[in-house]
């Protein structure tokens, strides 16, 4: 099969690397891709929302999958770009898309479905909104209704800062009540009605030790989060994710690709907290790095809508993804510090690292973003795994590299 893979994070080159081991590739292209990725595949420079681009590429070089890593391809309409050119996309349409982005949709759907999740209220106006926020009291959550990258939801701890944050956020606006809880994120392969368990990890979104400092796309992740065994992640797939598929049917905008539903494990179950219409980043990558099975049957048999016989075995070692990101990130990332020492960390034993935001410059490697690298370990103990990946960052160097120290602690 030739598969066109679309995006350039760790994500990306997680996914590569499962694909490139599979016996059924016979190319890999990956649009824009990045350095770490050029033995794996052919980078072509097309920006990730280029549907249009994507989609000629697609055309010309006769590519029989599409696999988007992101989720702005999947908003743009790329999955239904693909269908009307007849190229498998193992990604959702925009109409399945909108469960990343509108929170107001997803909340209409759980409730269609009857999966739990927090009791909640759209607002199109300020005045209700503040006055709503008056009368519920706090603690509280405030959430723009749309596409944000995780800035557009405040957890609010009093009145005055619903109130701040509803001027802040502006409209539509979704209201809702505040869980309480260890936070999940379960991931499964879905085709219409059927899901397929991949596993689940916790993500650390903060920049700092100790969930301190400002909101990441995530500086690291555990998988399994302690607690959440493969018996518990199954009935949590049951209750949070299978209604919602077969609503998504029911309303005639069935659901393909990865799902990543965000959980609260509260005391009443866990409840939905929110969906993503893709795989996490710096998730995938510790969940992809126990991967067994071949990765691109199961992809291929989830856009064809065909995923009865697909069996996805992962190992149950822990594993753990430590973000390498620069300093500055996430607002102002330094860029262009000199990078060494990824190949005496991956000689530690099961690290593997993962490129984002590097570029090469004259044949030298340089940090060139935010988010860096990504240094994964996995092992039979998770206080192994972690030692090991951590082993694996101190051995990789460059002016500017940040990173959290207490991730799996
Ligand atoms: P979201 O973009 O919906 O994932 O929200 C970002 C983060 O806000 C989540 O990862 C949670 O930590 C937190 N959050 C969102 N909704 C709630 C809620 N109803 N109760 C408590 N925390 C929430
Ligand atoms: N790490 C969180 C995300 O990818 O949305």
């Amino acid at each position: 099969m030739r598969v066109l893979l679309v995006g350039s994070g760790g994500r990306e080159h997680a996914l590569a690397t499962c694909l490139a081991r599979s016996p059924s590739l016979s190319a890999l292209y990956a649009a824009p891709g990045n350095p770490g990725m050029t033995s794996l595949a052919t980078l072509v420079p097309l920006k990730v929302d280029d549907v249009s681009g994507l989609v000629a590429f697609a055309k010309e070089q006769k590519i029989d999958l599409i696999v988007p890593g992101p989720e702005a391809p999947l908003v743009a309409g790329l999955a239904d770009a693909c269908a009307d050119a007849g190229i498998p996309c193992a990604g959702p349409t925009r109409a399945a898309a909108l469960l990343e982005g509108s929170k107001a949709f997803t909340k209409e759907v759980a409730d269609a479905a009857a999966i739990p999740t927090a009791k909640w209220e759209r607002f199109e106006e300020e005045a209700p909104a503040l006055e709503f926020v008056r009368r519920r009291g706090a603690p509280i959550v405030v959430k723009a209704d749309g596409l944000a990258a995780g800035k557009g939801v405040v957890v609010a701890l009093s009145v005055d800062e619903a109130e701040d944050a509803i001027r802040k956020l502006g409209m539509p606006l979704v209201i809702e009540e505040c869980l309480v809880g260890e936070e999940v994120s379960l991931f499964a392969f879905c085709s219409d009605e059927k899901a397929v368990l991949i596993g689940a990890a916790r993500d650390h979104k903060r920049l700092g030790d100790g969930d301190t400092g400002p909101n990441t796309g995530g500086m690291g992740a555990i998988s399994p989060p302690p607690g959440f065994d493969r018996a518990a992640q199954e009935k949590a797939l049951d209750l949070s994710v299978r209604p919602m598929l077969a609503e998504m049917v029911r309303r005639g905008t069935p659901f393909r690709g990865v799902i990543f539903a965000g959980l609260m494990l509260t005391n009443e179950g866990p409840k939905l907290i929110e969906y993503n219409v893709r795989f996490g980043d710096p998730e995938a990558q510790a969940l992809l790095i126990r991967l067994k099975s071949d990765l691109l049957p199961i992809l291929a048999a989830l856009a064809d809508g065909n995923l009865d016989h697909a069996a996805a075995d992962f190992s149950d070692e822990a594993s753990i993804s430590l973000v390498l990101a620069a300093n500055g990130y996430p607002d102002a990332a330094k860029k262009g510090g000199r990078i060494s020492g990824i190949e005496r960390a991956e000689a530690v034993p099961g690290v593997s690292v993962f490129h984002a935001g590097t570029k090469l410059v004259d044949g030298v490697l340089v940090a060139d973003g935010g988010r860096v690298l990504t240094v994964c370990a996995k092992a039979t103990m998770p206080e192994d795994a972690r030692r090991l990946a951590y082993e694996g960052a101190s051995a990789i160097q460059w002016e500017d590299k940040i990173f959290r120290t207490d991730i799996g602690l």
